[in-house]
């Protein structure tokens, strides 16, 4: 009778079944996760399945996770513990836990939770495939795959994006740099390249899908190509995106000061595509926290770069990631990160309270900040930079820009849309007719620290 059940339940991994059977997936932390969802999305959809926003009617869950902070990881273990509840009344559910708790958490994840099914890591998001036939045949029992994959490669593997508009590439998976604080070299490993030869024809591939923006995503994107048996620098690579036809802005996401050459600030000026914003993470004002963080760069070292970038490129926007609270950080080293803010003056700032990761090594160091006083700083830094975003956006009021249409209103206003600038402002405007995925130039009449509210001309 159990054995029965138990292959009548994977036999729904299988795509010769008759009902198309239904996946839901709900993805926690950043950009490179959500990109990972699309491709798992992608390859299930081929499989037969379809997608469900409904998790009582789903066949397979799956909960691409996220362990950067304490805080998301108790947050996941929770919904684990809810969908328990799912799998007693429907024992045929199939719960799957993929993305970078897995790879964290691996067997503890079966031991905390022994509902769970089945477990993958990110680098076999492009073996998903082989996963659910695998699992089909197991026909029960726990299983996982967890090993590195030799090359990252995402050549021909299906993908189901959410936008039509602006588009993820992955340039390379892993992370050498080991902060002291961070899980991620140790959840996707060490830091691998994708051939610049399967990222062009991705990138072509989505301007003949007619898509507008290219979003280049890793870890440390400056370390583009340093593994590669023929070396390709990022700049390099910018250049060739650059030359795509049909592509309108590049963006990319993740740059380490350390990492950011002026060859990069020249190319940057020279790619009239490449957008005017850099996300570059201070992480810390204080060049005694920078060193037991593993930065490799100091403060001044940090702020020679964006007076080297302010320089050479007009009207560049950057934004950052700081965290408040790392261990051993004193009242002056905080204030020393308040008084680099009020002298760089960020468009924008991701401010986070330091989470201890047991994996990571700073989680061994002495003197750990109280939440109390983790919290205090954290209000100061947000209210700062509140202040110092509202004062730049206010100077905008007035400026022409151009926008990039990418939503519509949430609020379900006729025509009400809103986009980004090429310095990845949000400005939400009223057109005449669908602008949905068009360049509009806008005028900016109205800003908030967050949002530039304009009227589009022309
Ligand atoms: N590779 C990127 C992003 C890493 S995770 C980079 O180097 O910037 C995104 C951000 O989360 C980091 O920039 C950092 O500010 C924050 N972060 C990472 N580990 C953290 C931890 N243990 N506690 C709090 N914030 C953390
Ligand atoms: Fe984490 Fe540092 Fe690597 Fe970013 S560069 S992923 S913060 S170890
Ligand atoms: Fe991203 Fe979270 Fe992993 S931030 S890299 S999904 S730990």
């Amino acid at each position: 009778m159990e054995v029965k059940k138990i292959s009548k339940k994977y036999r729904i991994m299988n795509h010769s079944i008759q009902n198309q059977p239904k996946v839901y997936i709900k993805t926690f932390g950043c950009q490179m996760n959500v990109n990972d969802s699309e491709y798992i999305i992608g390859q299930l959809l081929k499989l037969g399945y379809s997608t469900t926003e409904d998790i009582s009617k789903s066949n397979l869950i799956l909960l691409n996770t996220c362990c950067v902070r304490a805080k998301v990881e108790q947050k996941i273990f929770s919904l684990i513990g809810k969908i328990k509840k799912i799998k007693e009344s429907n024992p045929d559910v199939i719960l799957g836990i993929c993305g970078c708790m897995a790879q964290k958490e691996k067997e503890n994840i079966f031991e905390r939770a022994p509902h769970v099914d089945f477990i993958f890591n990110p680098s076999q998001i492009n073996n998903l495939e082989n996963i659910i036939n695998n699992l089909a045949k197991y026909g029960g029992g726990k299983y996982i795959s967890c090993d590195d994959t030799p090359e990252f490669s995402l050549n021909h593997i299906p993908v189901k994006r959410e936008s039509k508009i602006s588009a993820w590439i992955q340039i390379m998976r892993g992370c050498n740099n080991y902060c002291s604080y961070c899980v991620v070299p140790y959840t996707r490993g060490p830091e691998q390249s994708r051939g610049a030869s399967e990222i062009l024809s991705e990138a072509a591939d989505l301007a003949h899908d007619k898509y507008k923006e290219i979003f280049l995503l890793g870890q440390n994107v400056n370390s583009y190509g340093n593994d590669l048996s023929q070396p390709v620098t990022f700049s390099k690579l910018l250049e060739l995106l650059n030359n795509i036809k049909g592509i309108e802005r590049i963006r990319f996401t993740t740059s380490h000061p350390k990492d950011f050459s002026f060859n990069l600030i020249k190319t940057i000026k020279k790619c009239h595509k490449v957008c005017n914003h850099i996300h570059l993470p201070i992480q810390s004002g204080s060049s005694k926290i920078l060193k037991m963080m593993n930065r490799k760069c100091n403060i001044d070292y940090y702020k020679n770069i964006i007076k080297d970038i302010r320089n050479n490129i007009d009207d560049i926007a950057i934004t950052t990631d700081v965290m408040v609270g790392f261990p051993g950080e004193t009242e002056k080293d905080f204030t020393d990160t308040l008084n680099v803010f009020k002298e760089i003056e960020f468009d924008e700032a991701y401010t986070f309270i330091y989470s201890n990761r047991e994996t990571a090594v700073a989680s061994l160091l002495p003197d750990q900040v109280p939440l109390q006083a983790k919290k205090e700083r954290l209000w100061k830094l947000i209210d700062l930079q509140k202040e110092i975003s509202a004062k730049i956006n206010k100077k905008l009021e007035g400026k022409i820009f151009e926008v990039l249409v990418d939503k519509k209103s949430k609020r379900n206003i006729e025509n009400q849309f809103s986009g980004r600038t090429g310095t990845n402002k949000t400005v939400v405007f009223t057109g005449k007719q669908d602008l949905l995925g068009k360049l509009v130039k806008v005028k900016i009449v109205k800003s908030t620290a967050w949002t530039l509210y304009g009227e589009p001309i022309g």
